[in-house]
């Protein structure tokens, strides 16, 4: 079954994510858990038209939306008792706390520096009564490997993570493998180099033999992409939610991949069940 939900693909993965952490909170609402939001890449709370991060992948976006921080103040059925907006960016910090100011009675704490400092210091603190929600949602390819394995390693969180298909697609070429400067960033990304090398094969004989030395060459597309980080995925979290899910721009190119996985092994089966359908269906 298609999405059945319209507007423009921020659009859609806010609806799946506003509407995942309604179902979370009211799930685990009768559980002695201390439940927490982390927005490791909070923007600034809402959506403006001409803001300088709507670039063309955020195309039609025309009047305030809220955005992903807004989103988890406003849960209804059960609130987060915690919430934790992580910005790089300090002027995007310093329009987070009007939300502050406007939710004078929830518990929200504003993080001006980088998420793949600020994670695994969050991780770190986690209590056995505690579980949390992490909301990954980057630009572009700022998320390292290493921060997340540190949120499957808590065993704790459930995590939604954007990932950026059409960064990583330019960043390994076609015709041979990335030079050393791209090489190393998708080492940071995937964990290490012989989990993305193997998208390379060698040039077919009939090719190499027009040139003097056999190159490597990767198929056109992301799909084996996203296919390769999926699997790393699933081999750090309990669970990862099957059905994939692309967010393509107007020209119908894949942009962003929207990931869910489940790092707590008696969790992980409710929790995917719920990620799944939204998924499909929104
Ligand atoms: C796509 S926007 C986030 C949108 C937000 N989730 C929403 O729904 O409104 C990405 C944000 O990440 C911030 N950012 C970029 N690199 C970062 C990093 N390494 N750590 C934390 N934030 C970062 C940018 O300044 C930007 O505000």
């Amino acid at each position: 079954m298609s999405p059945s939900f319209g507007g423009t693909w921020t659009d859609q993965k806010l609806e799946i994510l506003g509407r995942y952490l309604d179902a979370y909170t009211t799930a685990l609402k009768s559980q002695p858990f201390q439940l927490t939001y982390v927005d490791a890449f909070a923007g600034e709370g809402t959506y403006l038209a001409n803001s300088d991060y709507v670039l063309e992948d955020y195309e039609g976006l025309q009047e305030f939306r809220a955005g992903s921080p807004r989103i988890a103040l406003e849960v209804q059925d059960k609130p987060f008792d915690r919430l934790v907006f992580v910005e790089k960016d300090p002027a995007r910090c310093a329009s987070l706390r009007l939300l502050e100011r406007e939710f004078p009675n929830r518990n929200i704490g504003i993080r001006n520096e980088d998420a793949n400092s600020a994670l695994p210091a969050f991780c770190a603190t986690l209590g056995n009564s505690e579980r949390a929600v992490v909301f990954l949602d980057p630009f572009a390819t700022q998320v390292s490997w290493s921060t997340v394995e540190e949120l499957a390693r808590t065993q704790k969180i459930d995590c939604w993570i954007l990932f950026p298909l059409m960064a990583i697609a330019r960043m390994m070429p076609t015709s041979r493998e990335p030079p050393d400067s791209l090489a190393l960033q998708l080492d940071r990304i995937f964990g290490g180099r012989n989990y993305w090398v193997e998208l390379y094969s060698e040039t077919p004989l009939q090719l190499s033999l027009l040139s003097s030395e056999p190159s490597q060459q990767r198929l056109r597309g992301s799909d084996r992409i996203a296919k390769r980080y999926r699997e790393r995925l699933e081999s750090v979290f309990a669970k990862v939610a099957p059905t994939p899910r692309t967010f393509r721009n107007s020209k119908n190119s894949p942009m962003f991949e929207l990931f869910f996985c489940a790092s707590n092994p008696i969790g992980a089966r409710p929790a995917v069940r719920i990620a799944d359908h939204l998924l499909r269906n929104w």
